[in-house]
């Protein structure tokens, strides 16, 4: 009959998060967005780290109000160590060492890589967890990585991008589009008006189960800029199906890189996470999969996916159990390999 109580803290990149879980569950998961880097078309980190200042403290309060809970209760305090912009992760790393050593409880450092993968495991009604082992593929703005997981904490990176992640594919083909940042679920909303073998676009030539998105960027300015020279109304003209050609090309690279890991590694459950497991090109082809490939697919509910505190929590849990605690020394690491 245990009863932990942890509070979590995550600021690795632009959203500053709070959540308070009770054990495996989650009482409270604030996440305050911010706005300002949307007229410069992507983060700017000096100014996330100042509307992490401005906003850790309204965040926490409301996460600790929303869960019902004093913070005397609580058992520990989690946060994202990294990797992430060093500048935002200095302010949820020390808001959480000095917040520790106030209340005299224990400081568990968490990886958001990590979290990301581990957020599978936070206790949600109509929702299935994976069995170890399975195969983690983490999509979003920052991340591109498929991991084997064979424990809680014992995982292995298969593969990565060498350069974009796929969000960023995402977003700068959409920019090229002229559509506003960020355009991945523009992409996402046109394509489905579009036919997606209407421009085929060339898949990157990259190793194993590596991945890289800047070619396929530079192919699709190309291309459009191209087309432009012929049509000054081309991409207006033809925006849904360029969206379709788009998310087709790199749906399929990511479900080609998918089947090869279950090759290589003969585990057929495949768990995804991360804010591109929104997009509905991916969740068709893992519903499709397990039809054709007998795979077992899992995708957690969509807060969980995008950047949230949650599942900085769900680890921080796992952890107290195992009591690996962090030092008041510890720091912020920017570069945190998973
Ligand atoms: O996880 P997330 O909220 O933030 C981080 O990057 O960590 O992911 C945001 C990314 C953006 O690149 C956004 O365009 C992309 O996820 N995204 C989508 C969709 N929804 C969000 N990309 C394609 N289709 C979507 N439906
Ligand atoms: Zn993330």
């Amino acid at each position: 009959n245990e009863t932990i109580y942890i509070l979590a803290i995550e600021s690795s990149c632009d959203d500053t998060s709070a959540a308070v879980l009770h054990n495996n569950k989650r009482l409270s998961n604030v996440v305050a967005t911010q706005k300002i880097h949307e007229e410069y078309g992507g983060v700017v980190p000096e100014l996330a780290s100042r509307a992490h200042q401005q906003n850790i403290v309204p965040v926490v309060h409301q996460a600790l109000a929303k869960a019902n809970i004093d913070k005397k209760q609580l058992s520990a305090i989690a946060f994202t160590r990294g990797p992430g912009l060093m500048g935002s992760l200095l302010v949820g790393t020390s808001f959480a060492k000095s917040l520790a050593l106030g209340l005299n409880i224990p400081l568990i450092e968490v990886n958001h890589m990590q979290a990301h993968i581990l957020a599978h495991f936070i206790e949600e009604e109509n929702t299935k967890k994976p069995a170890f082992p399975f195969l983690a593929m983490t999509i979003s703005g920052g991340h591109t990585q498929i991991v084997l997981v064979r424990d809680y904490f014992d995982m292995e990176i298969l593969g990565q991008t060498l350069d974009d992640a796929v969000g960023e594919a995402f977003d700068k083909s959409a920019k090229i589009l002229g559509l506003p940042y960020p355009g991945g679920p523009l992409i996402d909303k046109y394509a489905q008006l579009g036919n997606p073998k209407a421009f085929p676009f060339p898949k990157p030539k990259v190793g194993e189960l590596d991945f890289s998105f800047s070619g396929l960027k530079t192919s699709i300015l190309y291309f459009c800029q191209k087309k432009v020279k012929e049509n000054p109304n081309f991409l207006v003209e033809n925006r849904d199906d360029i969206c379709a050609s788009i998310q087709y090309t790199i749906i399929d690279i990511l479900m080609s890189k998918l089947k090869k890991a279950v090759k290589q590694t003969g585990v057929k459950r495949i768990a995804i996470g991360g804010g591109v497991s929104a997009n509905s090109g991916i969740r068709k082809a893992l519903v499709d999969a397990e039809q054709r490939y007998g795979w077992e697919t899992f995708i957690p509910k969509f807060e969980y996916c995008t950047d949230n505190a949650a599942m900085i929590g769900i680890v921080g849990y796992l952890k107290y159990k195992k009591k690996l605690f962090s030092n008041q020394d510890i720091s912020a690491k920017a570069r945190y390999v998973l």
